[in-house]
């Protein structure tokens, strides 16, 4: 399966990269004026599905654009075709293509491609995580005065702010700095990688975080909601680190949410 969902993150994801600067439709979804998708989010999703479904014609989808599948299977297949989308409107070369693997409610499988940095991340669950077939692990910083973070911002932050802007100002306080790509399948592949040592955001959706919570955890990092609860791609919050800066980062997070 890992085989197959590397090959469709691939193509997709050069699928991406050439229609970068093409794109015809841009609509808004759920109401939200910034929530955007275009035509290439939704062919890059038919390409991705007619992939997995020519090999796996009876496993389960959940897919960011064409939703649930109705097929009951003990296998799902969880997938955002473009993620990054604001960054693709705009030309800004940050976004990729994920791909995870659900089995009995187990992530399993995942799989991360940049096209334009030509990175793919890969992992199996206990068998680690990989950048272009080498081995990769979170960092070793043990304070958060020494961190790089990463966050987003959910889409309806003018309605619902929900602390957003006080964790980000204290965070920004507190670490290094905090850094905003905007895919945060990016922002969890990095801290697999060791390039970001913990990222932190709400209201993200399954096919987001599916495929990094797994890359994390087999990283050798730490993946809660801000409350130490155990992390779920259902959940509404996610926390996640090298491990070494979990607590502080949690500090931080439940003074933000009293002010
Ligand atoms: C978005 C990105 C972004 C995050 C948003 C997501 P999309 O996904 O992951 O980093 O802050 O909340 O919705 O819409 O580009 O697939
Ligand atoms: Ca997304
Ligand atoms: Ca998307």
């Amino acid at each position: 399966m890992l085989s197959v969902a590397i090959e469709a993150a691939k193509e997709a994801g050069h699928f991406l990269k050439y229609n970068i600067g093409r794109v015809r439709t841009v609509e808004t979804k759920n109401g939200q004026e910034r929530n955007l998708v275009s035509e290439i989010d939704k062919m890059s999703e038919e390409k991705i599905i007619s992939i997995i479904k020519r090999r796996y014609p009876h496993h389960a989808i959940l897919a960011e654009e064409s939703g649930s599948s109705t097929a009951s299977s003990d296998v799902k297949w969880i997938i955002d075709p473009l993620d990054g989308t604001t960054n693709f409107l705009h030309g800004v070369p940050i976004y990729c293509v994920t791909i995870a693997i659900e089995q009995k409610g187990e992530l399993v499988a995942g799989v991360v491609f940049d096209p334009n940095l030509d990175e793919l991340f890969t992992a199996e669950q206990g068998s680690g995580v990989y950048l272009n077939g080498r081995r990769i692990h979170v960092s070793q910083t043990s304070t958060l005065i020494q961190s790089l973070l990463v966050t987003g911002f959910p889409y309806d932050i003018a309605r619902n702010p929900d602390h957003a802007i006080d964790r980000f100002v204290n965070f920004l306080m507190t670490s290094r700095s905090v850094r905003r790509l905007g895919s945060a399948a990016l922002d969890l592949s990095y801290v697999a990688a060791g390039r970001f040592d913990g990222f932190w955001e709400v209201n993200l959706h399954p096919w987001d975080t599916a495929a990094g919570i797994l890359f994390v955890k087999e990283a050798g990092g730490k993946v809660t909601d801000f409350d130490a609860g155990a992390s779920s791609i259902y959940k509404n919050q996610i926390l996640a680190s090298n491990g070494l800066i979990h607590d502080e980062m949690m500090e931080v997070l439940k003074r933000s949410a009293a002010t």
